[in-house]
């Protein structure tokens, strides 16, 4: 399993107060450009980089600096398969049907992952642990089936190997609390 960093290593998290700050910071750039109604896709790419989804508030704060109804900032983030409205999982599994990975058994593996963690695509375990998405390529077709977790790849999947790498990171996330 790929080496995961201890609490004292991990920096910690931003506040609150720091990602809307630095949202802040991005609309105030973003206003100064020509038509910033047409940046909206960006705002909302900036604010799901920083929360890992979009919160009610932070949709209310883009509308409101932007001068736009509410209703059309969800209409936008709604459309687009790639916002995320629910926070996603602690450890978000990124699973790779692209055709080398399909053709090394991606589908073995994603059932295997399925009914580990009685999930599906766009789903989160009820612990919070996981979430589950997927991918097309994750550029590391030679080590097909591959998935990545958090930040980590993890390649030459084998359904015995996915399970004990997610009881691995459960496992992590137990320690954790
Ligand atoms: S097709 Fe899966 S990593 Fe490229």
């Amino acid at each position: 399993m790929a080496k995961t960093l201890t609490k004292e290593q991990r920096p910690l998290p931003a506040t609150h107060e720091e990602k809307l700050a630095e949202l802040r910071t991005h609309m105030a750039e973003i206003q100064k450009q020509e038509n910033p109604h047409s940046q909206l896709i960006s705002i909302l790419h900036k604010a799901q980089s920083l929360y890992g989804y979009l919160p009610n508030q932070i949709m209310d704060e883009v509308a409101q600096t932007m001068g736009v109804p509410t209703a059309h900032i969800w209409g936008v983030a709604t459309f687009y398969h790639y916002f995320k409205l629910t926070p996603p999982g602690r450890y978000e599994i990124a699973l790779c049907l692209g055709t080398a990975c399909y053709v090394k058994g991606a589908t073995q593996i994603l059932q295997a992952v399925k009914d580990e963690l009685k999930i599906d695509f766009g789903g989160v375990t009820e612990d919070g642990v996981f979430s589950l998405s997927p991918a097309r390529c994750l550029g590391a077709c030679g080590l097909a089936p591959v998935a990545m977790i958090g930040d980590k790849i993890h390649g030459e999947l084998t359904t015995k190997k996915v399970v004990q790498i997610l009881k691995d990171y459960r496992k992590q996330a137990e320690k954790d609390k």
